[in-house]
């Protein structure tokens, strides 16, 4: 799919297969699994309302500025950040945004591939029809005994992070883009089959009552920063995985209109599978507040009811852990790509940084037992609250600050060549003002400043 051209950098054979990367990175686990369990424990509609804001206001403009500077940079996101740093007159410290996006990206893999072993793991139980005319008790006792065995939970994290691991050694141009661009759809179509179930046999109305009425009272400060964590998580932002992947895109295609679709696709996505999971939250008469189980624990109750629930059973876990994999080589690639710019080969590098978050998984596995415990936090959830919660919108902070004030007007100017001036005017303003203000806000908010 790629080929090296003359200026040398590798790239996406266009403009589709860089918005299929991208989807694929910002689809995953993000939407199916943790936007509908936050959604929940943060109380439905005002969470949404306020997380729909964050993308709109913080998300797409902070994207667009990180495909621009992959873009403009063509190389792993800490040289990126160095030789863009010279360029503008700037310190070379800038590179910190690399340097934390690779920490950032080593911490979630841990927790994400732990989740999506339970996914793997899943479509092993659809296939035995452990689901079979399966009811909410025994939904719930289901995943609680899944969880308490650490050799299942290891084994399908291990699956899974060797799965990543040959994709980012083999190069994420090759192949990626041709899988994502069949799988994707089939997901959506999944999801909407889905949702046609739980259209006809859900509490439909209390479902959307939950997700669409906003009742400002139930909205913490903490509810307010993890709405903007989840902007970022979704998207794939702050971390400089948007940013590697932009450093493949061809010159040609708009940032501004790819940025769009993507994010669009993935909110879609995300708002889908919550309306899909809600109605069978409130028709089995489960805790919306589940928290991570949530998605293990309704989905099973409908392919246990619904006619050929073994297939679409199978078939609905298996791409969720496609979804996770195209996203989760994403979480790798900005590392390999700055150890492979050093000159370590790929494989090792590859081997090296998913070695390291097979060990953070198993820290999440050791320290079991979070599900049912709301008041102390575990490695999980630690580590998903520093990642997504403070090093995210903090990379996101510095990448809107960078090239809102330190990289030259004109150079971002040109990397949006196609953008009408008014379209551009707005979106410098977003990242001069609007976007790192609402980041500040959130942070102060969350701290109980204001
Ligand atoms: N966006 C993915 C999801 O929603 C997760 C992910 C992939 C990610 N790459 C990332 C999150 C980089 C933050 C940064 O499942």
């Amino acid at each position: 799919m790629s080929k090296r051209n003359k200026t040398s950098y590798t790239h996406w054979s266009s403009r589709w297969t860089f918005i299929m990367a991208a989807t694929g990175s910002a689809v995953g686990l993000g939407n199916i699994w943790k936007f509908p369990y936050i959604t929940g424990e943060y109380g439905g509609g005002a969470f949404v309302l306020v997380y729909l804001a964050c993308i709109a206001i913080v998300g797409i403009p902070v994207m667009m500025a990180e495909v621009l500077l992959g873009r403009t940079g063509r190389t792993d996101p800490i040289h990126t950040m160095i030789s863009l740093s010279r360029q503008n007159d700037a310190k070379a410290w800038w590179a910190i945004i690399g340097v934390s996006g690779v920490l950032a990206g080593l911490l979630i893999l841990s927790f994400y591939s732990v989740v999506a072993g339970w996914a793997l793991d899943y479509v092993v139980k659809a296939i035995n029809g452990s689901f079979s005319n399966i009811d909410a008790g025994q939904a719930g006792q289901l995943f609680a005994d899944f969880l308490s065995d650490p050799t299942q939970l290891i084994i399908s994290h291990t699956v899974f992070i060797i799965l990543t691991a040959i994709v980012v050694a083999l190069g994420v141009t090759a192949g990626l883009g041709t899988a994502v661009r069949l799988l994707m759809p089939l997901l959506f179509i999944l999801l909407l089959i889905l949702l046609g179930y739980s259209l006809a046999e859900g509490d439909f109305n209390a479902g959307l009552n939950f997700m669409f009425s906003v009742d400002f009272s139930k909205l913490s400060g903490e509810a307010v920063l993890v709405a903007l964590g989840h902007a970022f998580f979704t998207l794939s932002l702050g971390m400089g995985a948007i940013m590697v992947y932009g450093s493949y895109m061809p010159e040609n295609a708009s940032v501004a209109k790819t940025v769009f679709i993507v994010a669009i696709l993935d909110t879609v996505i995300a708002l889908v599978a919550g309306m899909a999971i809600f109605p069978l939250v409130f028709a089995n008469g489960l805790e919306a507040a589940k928290g991570p189980g949530l998605m293990f624990v309704t989905l099973p109750i409908a392919f246990g009811h619904m006619p050929g629930g073994i297939i679409f059973g199978t078939l609905f876990f298996l791409l969720v852990s496609v979804a996770a994999w195209s996203s989760s080589i994403s979480l790798l690639e900005p590392g390999v790509a700055w150890l492979e710019k050093l000159g370590v080969k790929r494989w090792l590098a590859t081997a090296l940084l998913a070695g390291l978050g097979w060990l953070g998984g198993l820290a999440c596995i050791y320290s079991n037992n979070w599900l049912d415990d709301k008041e102390g936090r575990y490695a999980f959830e630690w580590m998903d609250h520093i990642a997504s919660n403070i090093m995210l919108p903090l990379g996101g902070l510095l990448i809107a600050i960078f090239v809102g004030w330190i990289m030259r007007r004109s150079a971002a100017r040109r990397a949006l060549s196609d953008t009408a001036n008014f379209w551009f005017n707005l979106w410098y303003a977003s990242l001069r003002v609007f976007s790192p203000i609402g980041i500040i806000l959130v942070f102060l908010h969350s701290l109980d400043v204001i």
